[in-house]
């Protein structure tokens, strides 16, 4: 068990990244990487993500050859995630050997075995971020994975709208669709009580005094893709599922689980509908079945990619 000082959201990222690798739906990642060698490659390509934490989507994009020649932007608001971004990516980079050049103090270029990245690293909000760039239509790509479950989808599409070129293209990915699942139950009526509470605290939640985050933001995005005038290129599930093999979990897949279980933990005490000492008991169940390498997790989740 972890003290809720051992609670950390960069590890908890880092450890998402190789549940993200195996659930990243490979139909929708292979369109948008056609669609990609179809651009004009007289220039960098220009990639803005929004949400980026700590920068796993930029390794991966380039590890997984979708990207070789860009000029990418990672925007995230958290300052702590863009100093974690800061000092393990140039050790990734170290590791695959491209070159690692310092450009500025959050700028960095990483070059060779056909690759040749400059990457942006930017606190902020996205909305202050968009104001002070508005309807520059500078990025021909915005990227966010794991984010858009996290903002008002209708508000927020129409201004992501006005930074992207004419033709320009969305991938969104790890958008959650409603299904939490843990195997095995602990007592029906509780885990299905848990599950509602834990999606509704998704839909209640506000930012900056706003309604920010829908729990069906996945199924919610082809309506929402339509409805500004979007071509939807490609779609498909990206669902997480963590289990533990014969060697316990992979990696630091443990502490994702522990940690989700936090967050569940953290999003739920002290609510009315719930018996306190039932949900207590719920929780410690859940952690000592991670000890014991028999919690299966499940989420639903819904990658796309569209054309502006
Ligand atoms: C669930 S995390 C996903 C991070 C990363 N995309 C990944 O998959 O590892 C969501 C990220 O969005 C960032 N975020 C949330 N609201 C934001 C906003 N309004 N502007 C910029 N970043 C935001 C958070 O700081 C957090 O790092």
């Amino acid at each position: 068990m972890f003290n809720e000082s051992d609670y950390s959201f960069a590890r908890y990222l880092s450890a998402k990244k190789s549940i993200d690798d195996r659930a990243l739906n490979r139909c929708v990642w292979d369109r948008f990487r056609a669609t990609l060698a179809t651009l004009d490659k007289s220039k960098p390509l220009n990639v803005l993500e929004i949400g980026s934490g700590i920068g796993t989507m930029f390794e991966r994009s380039i590890q997984w050859g979708l990207i070789e020649a860009v000029q990418y932007t990672a925007l995230d608001a958290m300052p702590e995630n863009t100093l974690e971004a800061k000092s393990r990516l140039p050790l990734w980079a170290d590791k695959l050997g491209y070159c690692v050049n310092n450009i500025s103090e959050n700028e960095f270029r990483f070059h060779g075995s056909g690759i040749d990245a400059t990457l942006d690293l930017q606190t902020g909000d996205f909305f202050e971020f968009a104001q002070r760039n508005a309807s520059a239509e500078r990025w021909d790509v915005i990227l966010a994975n794991a984010f858009l479950d996290l903002v008002d989808v209708r508000k927020t599409l129409p201004i992501m709208l006005n930074l992207l070129n004419p033709e320009g293209l969305l991938f969104f990915t790890i958008n959650f669709d409603g299904v939490t699942i843990f195997e095995p139950g602990v007592d029906r009526d509780l885990d299905l009580l848990i599950e509602r509470l834990y999606h509704q605290t998704m839909d209640e939640r506000t930012a900056n005094g706003q309604v920010s985050g829908d729990s069906r933001t996945g199924r919610h995005l082809f309506e929402n893709a339509r409805n500004n005038g979007l071509d939807i290129l490609e779609a498909g599930s990206s669902d997480w599922t963590v289990f533990a093999g014969k060697d316990g979990y992979r990696q630091d897949e443990a502490y994702f689980l522990h940690f989700i279980i936090h967050t569940i933990y953290l999003a739920l005490k002290g609510r009315p509908e719930i018996d306190e000492r039932k949900f207590r008991d719920w929780i410690v169940t859940r952690h000592s079945q991670v000890e014991k390498r028999e919690l299966v997790y499940l989420a639903h989740q819904v990658d796309i990619l569209c054309r502006k």
